[in-house]
């Protein structure tokens, strides 16, 4: 080869990388692998939209947009959560440590992008919220949640809508016909004595007509009294223990 063939060679190679060849994928068109996708609000779309719903949208499962469920659980919390999963609940494993789809900078990501659109931590700088878990309520000083008070909660804060003994009244819920309680963990009870289910009519910890609001120790205990009323289903895997104590 000439010298001359030879910077032609390069001068045609270089032009061929420089330019754009038809068909070629752009930068922005080209798909990003799956564990790549930092956008948090992508990622709320394809993995959590489909049993949580859009804000304020009656979905099978919890709003994740309603602000005093945001308020109560926090960032750290509901990270944890989205990485563990509910055992025993369809919530599933999220982190890629425990074999889910989400790497832990992506659960960061969609965690950020959940409380930067969602929460409204202004609205609750004067407002003592609960204790997220049975746990924080322990170490706040509350003792173990009992059936028998929950029960006494129960007629005063919550027959009036759901019946004396959960049985339904007032077109509210019936907690006796067990699939739900069976589908959902002390946690999951919890979370709605506290913050509510808005967008189904249910009123949060601070918002019964006419009553001051649930003391933590009264939520630890009508989620003891709801829990006791789960029984064992014909057909089903799990006891109902273990929900209670988080057993796969
Ligand atoms: C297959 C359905 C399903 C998908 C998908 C799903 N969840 Fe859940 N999630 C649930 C169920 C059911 C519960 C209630 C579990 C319980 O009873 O404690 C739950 C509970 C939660 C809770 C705790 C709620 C509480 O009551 O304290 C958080 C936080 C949460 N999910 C976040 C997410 C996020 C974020 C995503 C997307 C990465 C997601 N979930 C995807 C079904 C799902
Ligand atoms: C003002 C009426 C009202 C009061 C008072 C009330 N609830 Fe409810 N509750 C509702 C409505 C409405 C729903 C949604 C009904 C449905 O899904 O069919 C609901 C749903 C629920 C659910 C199921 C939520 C879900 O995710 O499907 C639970 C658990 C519950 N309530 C517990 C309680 C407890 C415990 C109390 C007392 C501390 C209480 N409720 C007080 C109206 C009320």
């Amino acid at each position: 080869m000439t010298s001359l063939h030879v910077i032609v060679s390069i001068v045609l190679v270089i032009a061929v990388a420089a330019c754009d060849l038809p068909g070629r994928p752009t930068q922005a068109e080209r798909r990003v692998r799956p564990d790549r996708v930092l956008d948090g609000a992508a990622l709320f779309e394809s993995h959590c939209r489909g049993c949580h719903g859009e804000p304020g949208r009656l979905a099978p499962v919890r709003d994740l947009g309603d602000p005093v469920f945001l308020a109560v659980i926090g960032e750290g919390e509901l990270r944890r959560v989205v990485s563990d999963g509910v055992a025993g609940t369809p919530m599933p494993v999220f982190s890629s440590a425990g074999g889910g789809p989400l790497t832990e900078a992506q659960i960061a990501a969609l965690a950020d992008s959940i409380f930067a659109r969602w929460a409204t931590p202004k609205a609750f700088e004067s407002v003592t919220l609960p204790p997220y878990s049975e746990a924080d309520a322990r170490r706040a000083g509350a003792q173990p949640g009992d059936s028998e008070r929950g029960l006494a909660v129960w007629k005063d804060y919550c027959a009036e809508c759901h019946g004396p003994t959960g049985e339904g009244g007032g077109g509210a819920l019936r907690l006796d016909q067990g699939s739900f309680l069976a589908l959902t963990s002390d946690q999951g009870l919890r979370s709605i004595v506290i913050a509510g289910r808005p967008e189904l009519g249910m009123p949060s910890w601070r918002e019964h007509e006419g009553k001051p609001p649930l003391t933590v120790q009264q939520i630890s205990d009508v989620v003891a009294w709801l829990a006791s009323l789960r029984r064992p289903f014909p057909g089903r895997p799990h006891s109902s223990g273990d929900l209670a104590a988080g057993a796969p």
